[in-house]
């Protein structure tokens, strides 16, 4: 049932960078990915084995482990993991952890995610997981045959097909497509309200299309990269899932453009950022329809009061409050509450790369950076 890529994996295929081509690609690589995993609104058999479903059951907690945009997945992960599933989870960036004294509990699932499977400090901190007494080891990863899929107990592979573009993109959504599936089967071991549960199920089934929707930002996105692009710095601010969002877009910007920016949670703007905050100072913020859009917008009202260039991206059309406040308002279609962490990544990509092109960078291979760190 896995559909095929339409076009050949490793060309251009007619867009002018990998980058834009795998933004493209979104659609099809998370529906690739999620495709015979989920059945009916459950999650099918052919997600895990049973060997895998009985480790599962005895999960009582979560490490994860991972760098750069891979990190970033596994914070959404966490916050997902706690609030659906309620398994304590903690994430960490490989290289921190690999040198300190991680505290293991019983009964941790340790789990690495990393596009590539070869970037050495997430492979080393899985070599030390293997002998700390875990009680398994996981690992979302797009490579199979990778040191990463070779090594770990049990791995999940994105089919998000080979990403060239050291900005990660593809390899992101799919990614989190699957964790996103791993926290519903957690979710059913845990025997989560069955409503709860299948509610979950068809934002996961329905992603492919909304992600296809935020693809037809592009031209509204275009203009937005003409005012970005005079600017040294920018500000990013999410909140709650969406905070990772907000780091993933000040990476993705600084990687391709190189322009300063930051990810903020945006209830600690006023613990620094917002003496940052004048007209020259570009403010990006996601701003879904959840229970934290309140808190949000008095966030925004802050940054207005000072006078920054405010871009919101929201995901309901019946946004009056912000209309007339924010320099530029993006509406984007609703995905639901699950899935807007894994949506509102697109936009974003499209931002940093259309500011990337104006600024003439070198967009699919951004100075000093390397697609697969192998070495310390
Ligand atoms: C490099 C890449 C990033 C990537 C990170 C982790 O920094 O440029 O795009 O997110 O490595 O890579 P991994 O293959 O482990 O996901």
């Amino acid at each position: 049932k896995t559909v095929t890529m339409s076009s050949d994996a490793l060309t251009k295929d007619g867009y002018a960078h990998y980058m834009l081509k795998e933004i493209h690609e979104q659609p099809t690589a998370v529906a690739n990915t999620i495709a015979d995993r989920l059945y009916n609104d459950k999650i099918s058999k052919y997600f895990i084995d049973q060997a895998t479903a009985a480790i599962l059951e005895q999960v009582e907690n979560i490490h994860i482990i991972a760098c750069g945009t891979s990190f970033h997945a596994g914070m959404v992960a966490r916050y997902w993991l706690e609030a659906i599933t309620q398994i304590p989870t903690q994430v960490e960036i490989a290289s921190e952890y690999r040198y300190r004294k991680p505290v293991v509990p019983k009964n941790t699932l340790f789990l690495t995610i990393s596009q590539s499977g070869e970037t050495a400090d997430s492979l080393a901190a899985l070599r030390f997981a293997k002998t700390a007494g875990y009680l398994s080891t996981f690992a979302v990863c797009n490579v199979a045959n990778s040191s990463l899929d070779r090594e770990t107990d049990v791995c999940f592979l994105t089919h998000a097909g080979p990403e060239i573009g050291v900005a990660s993109t593809k390899a992101l959504t799919t990614q989190l497509a699957v964790l996103a599936l791993l926290t519903l089967k957690l979710a059913e071991i845990k025997n989560v309200d069955e409503a709860i549960r299948s509610n979950l199920a068809k934002q996961l089934r329905t992603l492919p299309g909304i992600i296809n929707q935020s693809l037809l930002l592009n031209d509204q996105i275009k203009v937005i990269a003409e005012q970005i692009v005079r600017r040294d710095n920018a500000l990013f601010l999410g909140r709650g899932v969406h905070y990772p969002v907000a780091l993933e877009g000040a990476l993705k910007l600084k990687e391709i453009s190189y322009i300063h920016a930051e990810g903020y949670p945006a209830g600690e703007l006023k613990h620094g950022p917002l003496a940052l905050v004048d007209e020259k100072m570009p403010v990006i913020a996601v701003c879904p329809n959840d229970e934290l859009l309140e808190k949000l917008e008095s966030n925004i009202e802050e940054v207005r009061a000072r006078g920054g260039e405010l871009y919101v991206f929201v995901d309901h059309k019946s946004q009056h409050g912000l209309k007339d406040r924010v320099n530029h308002l993006i509406e984007m279609e609703a995905s639901g509450t699950f899935t807007s962490p894994i949506v509102f990544n697109v936009p974003l990509q499209l931002l940093s790369y259309h500011v990337a092109v104006l600024r003439g960078t070198d967009v699919d291979q951004p100075r000093n950076l390397a697609k697969s760190v192998t070495v310390e």
